[in-house]
Parts: structure tokens; C-alpha cells; sequence
């Protein structure tokens, strides 16, 4: 048997940031006049600060100079730091520490791969930065999810090949990144939004007993497709 590596993002799958990098861009976006919903929120889900402002304006049809471009990046990251700095470990994700303790126990390599540049601060703010073998975010790669560089890197860090890596994924860009990979790619969240990864939970709660065993032993296609269908049951 090969060995299988773990790969988890982590804005929406380890802790409940999704909701503060929402309220800091609204808030940006509406500062210079342009609307923001959630839909376009499940957008820049996944993509990297620079990208993210890039798409706001262009939905606004606003241009820049690179001098407000980069005072506007520092103003959103400003405010979502400003929510970040009361974490605790009360913000991790349902049964996201269980899932990390039966891995570990499992001695399987765990990976960061999250386009963050505040990543390494918000796991040690939630004790978790010691649970992770390797942490890939957006300070060690230039092309941003649904681009598989962030993946793959991690995959490289724990000495894992691509397609024996598990990934997962709050953001439709990261599953498309984590497909792109040839990696096994679970969507935490939505199935109406998150349709294109291999499996669908709606948090770990959701993954069936066993479930987590056959991803540690068996290939992508050995695993029941009946697992897909279980996320509507706890
Ligand atoms: C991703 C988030 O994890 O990280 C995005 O889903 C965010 O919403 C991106 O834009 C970059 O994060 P940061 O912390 O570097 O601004
Ligand atoms: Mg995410």
C-alpha cells in the first residue's frame, strides 16, 4: 500500500474565517460604491487577496492606480486581521480536531494548502500550527487556486505523489484546483455549490463512519460512491 498524504485548506474547512474575509471585502467594496453579495462572495472563495480585489472592480467596472490598488489590499487586510485577532480555538470547524487526531494517529503526513498569507497566524491563534506537517500558502506560491500550484507544492512537502493525496475544500476554485491535481477532492459545504468535487460533506460531522479509513488505504476509484450521497445524513 502507498502512502497517502492529507491536504487541508483552511479559510471555511479549519476554521470559520470564510465568514470575516466576507464582511472585510463587503465593506471595501461598498467604501468605493460597488455592491457585494454572497454569491459573488462563493467566488472569491479560495482566490488570493490580489485576485479577489482584481474581480471586485472589475464587477464594479472600476479602474485603479497601483498606488490605491495596493492601499485598498492593506485596507481589506486590515479590517479581516482587526476580526481575526479574538480568535480561539472555539472557531475550528466541527469535528475538524477529531479528524486531525485519527490521521495523526494514523501517522498520515497532513498538509496546509490555503492561498492565506495569514495562515501560520491564525493556527497558532487556534493551537492547531503543530498539527500540520507542512504548510503551503499564498507567501510560497505565484499562481492562485484554481491553479493546482498550491496542491502540488504541498503534495512535494510531505513526499506525497499527487494522486495519493486527499484534499479538502471549502472553495469551487480549490476543488477545480484539486481535480486539476489528480488528487481525491472533498468539498466541505454546499453539494449545489461544491458539485464538482469527488465527495461532498457538509462538515466532517458528515463523512460516514469508515469513511476516513478507506481514504487512508484505498485508491479514488475502490471508494463506495455511495459515501457521496451521505451528506444529508449526520
Ligand atoms: C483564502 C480565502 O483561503 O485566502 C480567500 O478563501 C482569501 O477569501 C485568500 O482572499 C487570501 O487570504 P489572505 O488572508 O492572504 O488575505
Ligand atoms: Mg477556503
Amino acid at each position: 500500500m502507498g502512502k497517502k498524504g492529507f491536504i487541508f485548506d483552511l479559510d471555511g474547512v479549519i476554521v470559520d474565517t470564510a465568514k470575516y474575509h466576507f464582511l472585510a471585502w463587503k465593506a471595501l467594496a461598498n467604501s468605493i460604491g460597488i455592491d457585494f453579495s454572497h454569491q459573488q462572495n462563493e467566488q472569491l472563495k479560495g482566490v488570493s487577496r490580489e485576485q479577489s480585489l482584481i474581480k471586485i472592480l472589475a464587477w464594479g467596472n472600476k479602474k485603479l492606480s497601483q498606488d490605491e490598488f495596493l492601499s485598498l489590499m492593506a485596507k481589506k487586510n486590515e479590517a479581516y486581521l482587526e476580526y481575526i485577532s479574538n480568535m480561539d480555538d472555539s472557531e475550528i470547524l466541527p469535528a475538524v480536531n477529531e479528524t486531525l487526531k485519527y490521521l495523526a494517529n494514523q501517522r498520515q503526513p497532513i498538509a496546509l494548502g490555503s492561498a492565506s498569507k495569514n495562515s501560520k497566524q491564525i493556527l497558532k491563534k487556534v493551537n492547531l500550527l503543530e498539527k500540520f506537517d507542512a504548510i503551503v500558502d499564498g507567501n510560497n506560491v505565484t499562481k492562485a487556486k484554481p491553479d493546482p500550484e498550491v496542491f502540488l507544492k504541498a503534495a512535494q512537502a510531505i513526499n506525497v505523489l499527487p494522486e495519493d493525496c486527499v484534499v479538502f475544500e471549502d472553495s469551487v476554485a480549490g476543488i477545480q484546483a484539486a481535480n486539476t491535481a489528480h488528487m481525491i477532492s472533498i468539498g466541505i459545504g454546499e453539494a449545489s455549490v461544491l458539485n464538482e468535487a469527488d465527495f461532498i460533506f457538509k462538515d466532517f460531522t458528515y463523512m460516514p463512519p469508515g469513511f476516513l479509513y478507506k481514504l487512508t488505504t484505498l485508491k479514488k476509484d475502490a471508494i463506495n460512491k455511495d459515501d457521496r450521497s451521505n451528506q444529508h445524513s449526520s
